[in-house]
């Protein structure tokens, strides 16, 4: 089984970006953690980040073929991006929407997702181990048949 872990815009500067909010985990320390989740569940992951929209929109298109489903934090992305969410309706690849935080206990901008509806489901608010989680209801999802 393969999947493809996809990181929007900022998330790059994890550990250092909004602390208080967002943890000190990097990026690398994340992608580790899901890594070493995904080598137990005998899982390929891909791992991709870009602070780029449409890198982000050519990337969702370039899941089918690629892998058997997705676990994307978009980040800003999630909450204006209609190019997003049309590429994700135009792949039809299942996937899971995570997030390190809350989004419905943020501010009013945040708490609308352009993809939730899309979504197989929404693992928000865990930090770091929102990945770990949305990869596991994300393989269990397929296994079962998704
Ligand atoms: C985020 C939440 C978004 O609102 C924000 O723009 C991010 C990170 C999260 O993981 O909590 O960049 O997706």
């Amino acid at each position: 089984m393969r999947v493809t872990v996809l990181n929007g815009p900022n998330l790059n500067l994890l550990g250092t970006r909004e602390p208080e909010i967002y943890g000190r985990a990097t990026l690398a320390e994340i992608e580790a953690l899901t890594r070493e989740r995904a080598a137990a569940l005998g899982v390929t992951l891909t791992w991709h980040q870009t602070n780029h929209e449409g890198e982000f929109v050519e990337l969702v298109q370039g899941l089918p073929g690629a892998a058997d489903g997705g676990l994307l934090n978009a980040a800003a992305l999630t909450h204006t991006s209609i190019a997003l969410r049309d590429a994700l309706l135009a792949v039809r690849v299942p996937f899971v929407e995570v997030h390190l935080t809350n989004i419905l206990g943020r501010d009013a901008v945040r708490r609308h997702s352009m993809i939730a509806d899309l979504a197989v489901g929404i693992v928000a608010g865990f930090g770091p181990r929102s990945y770990v989680l949305g990869l596991d209801a994300l393989v269990e999802h397929l296994r079962a048949g998704g």
